[in-house]
């Protein structure tokens, strides 16, 4: 959009918002959700750096409601969202990995947007200082969703908060990530290109240093867990197996792996450098790990503004509606050639 190409490497991402504002590609009320956002990742990119010297590595000693063990910061980076989307005052409804059900934001129940969010994305690779990430997507209140707190009981309020959280990825409105590695760079779209913006920790404040990203056509890097190799179907292994000789192209070069065990680090060199990350259902798992509704979606919105794809392998991943809001989809995301040769296998 213009105010986009107006705004340009250097703006900084609160200026950047106003000039989506002014240019009513926002309205006022996602401008401030966006800004709260912006707020949570400078608080966690602060305590991920500081961890190791606050105590704030290990274990929580409590397990999410996806059966994981919960990391202290997992926890941490949850309240903050929490809070601060309480805070502004503008969220309807709050939906966490971290939290066992969508939370209606009671203070402020007229809020227009869902958010749905990751709030540590990576976090076995805590312990071990490498990278993490927090992923949002936003989405407009189903009208048809908001419940009577006056008169509604906890359990009608919580169905017609699950409700309102289960839409296909095609409603997002905006979808985003933050990444907390050797820079802290936060990557958003909403709806009109990917725009990504690095913290210069000197001031304070995320300014644009990534105008329009675009994944490149292909690109010679795959980024698969495959210690999950055998238990894979032989469509996958052939896709595989087909790499390591050229891949589309047999007999060139073979393709590089890199595997950082972050969707978010992963994700990110994906879209700047090319290539395919993937996360397949397997015979142990056969939807596989990563979750739909604040993984899957919001990485695909954003990869498809820039050019590339999302797949559950069989279908665009914005086009699966979800059934429960914890659901896992097998995922495949990355440069268009490398996503739709891997779809030639399924
Ligand atoms: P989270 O830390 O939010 O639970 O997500 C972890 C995910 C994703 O970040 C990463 O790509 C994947 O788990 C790694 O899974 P494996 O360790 O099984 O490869
Ligand atoms: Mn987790
Ligand atoms: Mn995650
Ligand atoms: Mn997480």
């Amino acid at each position: 959009s213009v105010a986009a190409r107006a705004g340009g490497a250097g703006t900084p991402f609160t200026t950047w918002i106003l000039q989506q504002e002014m240019e009513e590609k926002i309205d006022g009320e996602l401008a401030v959700v966006l800004s709260s956002i912006g707020l949570a990742c400078k608080q966690i990119a602060s305590l991920v750096q500081r961890a190791g010297l606050q105590g704030m590595t290990g274990l929580a000693g409590e397990t999410n409601v996806q059966g994981e063990d919960q990391k202290k910061l997992d926890v941490i980076s949850n309240d903050v969202f929490c809070d601060v989307l309480r805070q502004t005052g503008r969220t309807g409804v709050i939906a966490s990995e971290e939290e066992d059900v969508p939370v209606a934001v009671e203070e402020t129940f007229g809020g227009n947007y869902v958010v749905v969010f990751d709030p540590l994305d990576g976090s076995s690779n805590i312990d071990a200082a490498v990278s993490t990430g927090s992923i949002w997507g936003i989405y407009e209140s189903d009208s048809t969703c908001i419940p009577d707190f006056g008169t509604e009981d906890a359990a009608k309020i919580e169905e017609k908060c699950v409700m309102n959280v289960c839409q296909p990825g095609n409603n997002l409105l905006c979808a985003g990530y933050c990444m907390y590695s050797s820079s802290t760079i936060l990557v958003l779209t909403l709806g009109e290109g990917v725009y990504g913006f690095t913290l210069d920790p000197t001031v304070g404040e995320f300014i644009m240093s990534h105008d329009n990203i675009k994944v490149p056509e292909s690109g010679k890097i795959y980024s698969f867990n495959e210690g999950n190799y055998d238990m894979w179907t032989p469509g996958l292994k052939k896709y595989m197996d087909s790499l390591k000789t050229g891949g589309a192209e047999q007999g060139t070069k073979p393709y590089s792996a890199r595997y950082i065990g972050s969707l978010v680090g992963d994700f990110h060199r994906t879209i700047l450098y090319g290539g395919i990350y993937g996360y397949p259902g397997d015979s142990k798992n056969p939807n596989g790990k990563l979750r739909l509704l604040y993984e899957c979606a919001p990485m695909s919105f954003i990869a498809e503004q820039a050019g590339g794809m999302g797949s559950t392998g069989k279908e665009r991943v914005l086009d699966v509606v979800p059934e429960k809001f914890h659901q896992r989809v097998p995922f495949f995301t990355g440069s268009k050639k490398e996503v739709q040769y891997l779809e030639s296998f399924m």
